[in-house]
């Protein structure tokens, strides 16, 4: 198969990934309507798999998608899994393309290596530009139809600002609502430290983050206070540490901000530790 990665339907069967699995009227490609999740496989074990079905039962409810049930995802999410035969740490994409007019969703799990700039980036950190989104963060409850809390296939914003990120001397983008609000990056969690004190900002208007919520259930327990809060860029300029956090490359350090260097205050090898990192990475 090509390049190693692995392709299950919902009935387990594995299909080539160098095959086409869409018809070219399909809404996901015409319209980029569908939802997905992504997560880490670490030997062999998803993790937060249920956290992400439940996610993508959200996702699939606001965007009006009927979706086939968790159990028929983990037979999928089993056969990738068992045919993997790659690095010790695989990306896996649960994929539902809304399917051509009238038709039925196209629902698939796709297993990937994990690229080799996630662990650059675990380790050495990312230079970040902050962006403006465009929107405030009230959307979330007067415009649902702007989707801010689901996970769809429409990430064309998001690729964009990377795009404009890294043209232009940066890693990764961290996006500022039209009030001036510290949102989310186009595939991560903004959370800061102060002291022993973790936030990380209200998901009103950004995706509600599985990676941030797990750190922050461990770090509770660990006697970390941990809480959501309204932040500004200031905010980030002052505190002891900034991170983006997600599902497939986990925790990276923030080491500048509009070319500002910026240190990590001494907490990553701390919070990598809360997430359970995978000690090779
Ligand atoms: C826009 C956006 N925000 C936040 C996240 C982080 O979410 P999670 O930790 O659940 O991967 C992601 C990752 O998928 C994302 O795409």
């Amino acid at each position: 198969m090509a390049d190693g990665s692995i392709v299950a339907l919902l009935d387990g069967t594995l299909v080539d990934p160098a095959e086409p699995l869409l018809r070219p009227d399909d809404l996901g490609v015409l319209r980029g309507e569908g939802v997905f999740e992504t997560t880490l496989v670490v030997d062999g074990h998803p993790r937060d798999l249920d956290e992400h079905l439940v996610r993508m039962a959200g996702s699939a409810r606001l965007t009006g998608l009927a979706l086939p049930g968790p159990d028929r995802w983990g037979t999928a999410v089993a056969a990738v899994v068992g045919a993997w035969a790659g690095g010790s740490q695989m990306v896996l994409r649960l994929i539902a393309s809304r399917g051509p007019e009238r038709g039925e969703p196209v629902c698939y799990v796709l297993g990937a290596e994990l690229p080799a700039s996630s662990l650059r980036q675990r380790r050495s950190g990312i230079r970040v530009l902050l962006l403006e989104r465009g929107f405030t963060v009230d959307v979330g409850a007067s415009a649902p139809w702007l989707l801010a809390g689901a996970k769809t296939l429409s990430y064309g914003i998001n690729m964009a600002a990377l795009r404009h990120a890294r043209a232009n001397g940066a890693d990764d983008v961290i996006f500022i609502g039209a009030d001036g609000a510290v949102l989310e990056a186009p595939t991560s969690s903004v959370v800061v430290a102060r002291g022993r004190t973790l936030i990380t900002p209200p998901d009103e208007a950004i995706l509600a983050g599985i990676t941030v919520r797990r750190l922050f259930r461990a770090a509770a327990a660990a006697g970390w206070t941990v809480r959501t809060e309204r932040l500004g860029a200031a905010d980030l300029h002052a505190a002891d540490g900034v991170w983006l956090a997600s599902s497939a490359r986990l925790l990276a350090p923030v080491v500048s901000i509009d070319g500002r260097p910026r240190t990590d205050g001494g907490l990553t090898g701390d919070l990598a530790e809360l997430l359970q990192m995978p000690a090779r990475s």
